[in-house]
């Protein structure tokens, strides 16, 4: 199984940003932590970040047949971004969304998700065990597929 992790805007910054909410753990320290529970477990993981919407686009366009499931963190997209629900939609690549954050304990505009209806489910709020937890689910999504 190969999974793709993709992580939107500003998760570049993880460790720096607002440590007080997303911790002090970096992108490539849980890039490999992930991936050593991946290989733990024979799954190919690959990381991948962008800050640019229409890049994410091309990233889950181009996972079309390349990845069996995509754990996403689209950081501040999940709030705003048609394009991206409309791309999960259109490649049917199963798609699990992911926040370090509990986003519903936060301000209401991080309430809603315009990605969770075209998403297998939803993590939020166990830091960087939602991405562990991500991965767990792909196991679970893909063994349903
Ligand atoms: C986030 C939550 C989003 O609301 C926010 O815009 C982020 C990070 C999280 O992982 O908790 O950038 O996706």
């Amino acid at each position: 199984m190969k999974v793709l992790f993709l992580n939107g805007p500003n998760l570049n910054l993880l460790g720096q940003r607002e440590p007080e909410i997303y911790g002090s753990t970096t992108l490539a320290d849980i890039e490999s932590i992930v991936k050593r529970r991946g290989a733990d477990q024979g799954i190919d993981v690959e990381f991948r970040q962008s800050n640019s919407e229409g890049e994410l686009v091309d990233i889950i366009q181009s996972a079309k047949g390349r990845a069996d499931v995509i754990v996403f963190n689209p950081a501040g997209y999940t709030h705003t971004s048609v394009a991206l629900r409309d791309c999960i939609a259109a490649t049917g690549v199963p798609t699990i969304e992911i926040h370090i954050s509990n986003v519903h304990a936060r301000e209401g505009f991080r309430r809603h998700s315009l990605l969770a209806p075209v998403c297998r489910g939803q993590i939020s709020g166990f830091g960087v065990g939602s991405y562990l937890l991500g991965l767990e689910a792909a196991n679970i999504v893909n063994a349903t597929k």
